[in-house]
């Protein structure tokens, strides 16, 4: 897929600019293996699931009216989805239905997709019985197979709930801004942190805890895990200050007032203490 191939370029350019020599570590991932031949299966069924695929790894091209960012599912799902620490959709499907303390209501899995094409996407949401809707279903129970209906995740860790921006500012300059640019607005095809091409303020990345969970893990991209947890805290808290769209309705969300400490807006409902 060129798209891969020219990130893939790109990312390792990243990488040798300012160090010179190529890092063992480069890829975001090593532990996925890209469904083939014999593990999807043939068929309308194989044919879907790749498609599937496809959407969550070039969701602009595959939905170009449904994304308002130059964000791809695979922005942040990493590995296609499969990467252990980098939010991952694998048993995803075996999840839901389930009650979400956001919309403070049961949610199919189709609502949950939805959330992120809204939020992390920026964009619009697709019918249920859409067929692009129908084939990023059909891959996420690909990728849940052998995973119990009922299994409640892992989830994004929990932490502090805020950080020290100024510091982040530095810690982003040394480590981020050679992929993500100086403002942030990403060096296509790596993605934009902030600005009014990146997620809004209502997607789960725009929470300090979640943003510092995913960058301890997975960024820099090529040296992942190489932050200290402060050094991960203080950069997402620059980032989540950054200005991002803005998200109508984002008051409504956690109705029950049960909205987390790190929710970046004020809600109707009220929030929680902070632990
Ligand atoms: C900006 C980052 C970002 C992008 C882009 C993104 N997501 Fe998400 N997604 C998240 C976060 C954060 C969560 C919440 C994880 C949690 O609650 O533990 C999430 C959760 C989900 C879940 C629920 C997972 C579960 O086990 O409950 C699904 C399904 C999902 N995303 C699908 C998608 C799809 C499909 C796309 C593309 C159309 C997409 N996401 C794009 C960040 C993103
Ligand atoms: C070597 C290049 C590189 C470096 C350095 C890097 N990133 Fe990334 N980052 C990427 C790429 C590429 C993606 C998207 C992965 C994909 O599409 O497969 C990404 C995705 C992200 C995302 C989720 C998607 C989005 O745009 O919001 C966040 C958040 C993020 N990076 C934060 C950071 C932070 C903070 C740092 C510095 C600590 C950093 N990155 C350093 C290349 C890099």
């Amino acid at each position: 897929m060129r798209y891969l191939l020219v990130l893939t370029v790109a990312v390792a350019a990243c990488d040798r600019a300012p160090h010179g020599s190529a890092s063992a570590a480069v890829t975001a991932d090593t532990s996925f293996r890209a469904p083939d031949g014999s593990a999807v299966p043939g068929g309308e069924l194989g044919r879907s699931i790749r498609r599937g695929h496809a959407i969550l790894a070039a969701t602009r091209d595959s939905l170009p009216s449904h994304v308002g960012s130059t964000l791809r599912c695979t922005s942040c799902h990493l590995g296609d989805g499969r990467q252990k620490d980098a939010i991952p959709l694998t048993g995803a499907y075996a999840r839901y239905p389930r009650y979400g303390a956001r919309a403070a209501a049961i949610q199919r899995i189709e609502d949950r997709i939805n959330d992120c094409l809204l939020r992390s996407l920026n964009g619009s949401a697709l019918a249920f019985d859409d067929p692009a809707m129908r084939d990023i279903v059909v891959y996420l129970a690909f990728i849940s197979r052998g995973v119990p209906v009922g299994d409640t995740g892992r989830g994004v860790p929990g932490g502090p709930a805020a950080g020290d921006a100024v510091a982040g500012a530095q810690v982003f300059r040394s480590h981020c801004a050679r992929c993500h640019g100086a403002e942030g607005a990403g060096i296509a095809p790596v993605p934009p942190l902030w600005g009014s091409r990146s997620f809004n303020i209502g997607a789960g990345m725009a929470r300090v805890r979640t943003a510092a969970a995913f960058i301890r893990h997975n960024m820099p991209l090529d040296r992942a895990g190489s932050l200290t947890d402060l050094d991960a805290l203080n950069v997402a808290a620059y980032v989540t200050s950054r200005p991002r769209p803005d998200f109508a309705g984002k008051e409504r969300d956690w109705p029950r007032g049960d909205a987390p400490p790190d929710a970046p807006y004020t809600t109707l409902g009220g929030r929680r203490s902070p632990q």
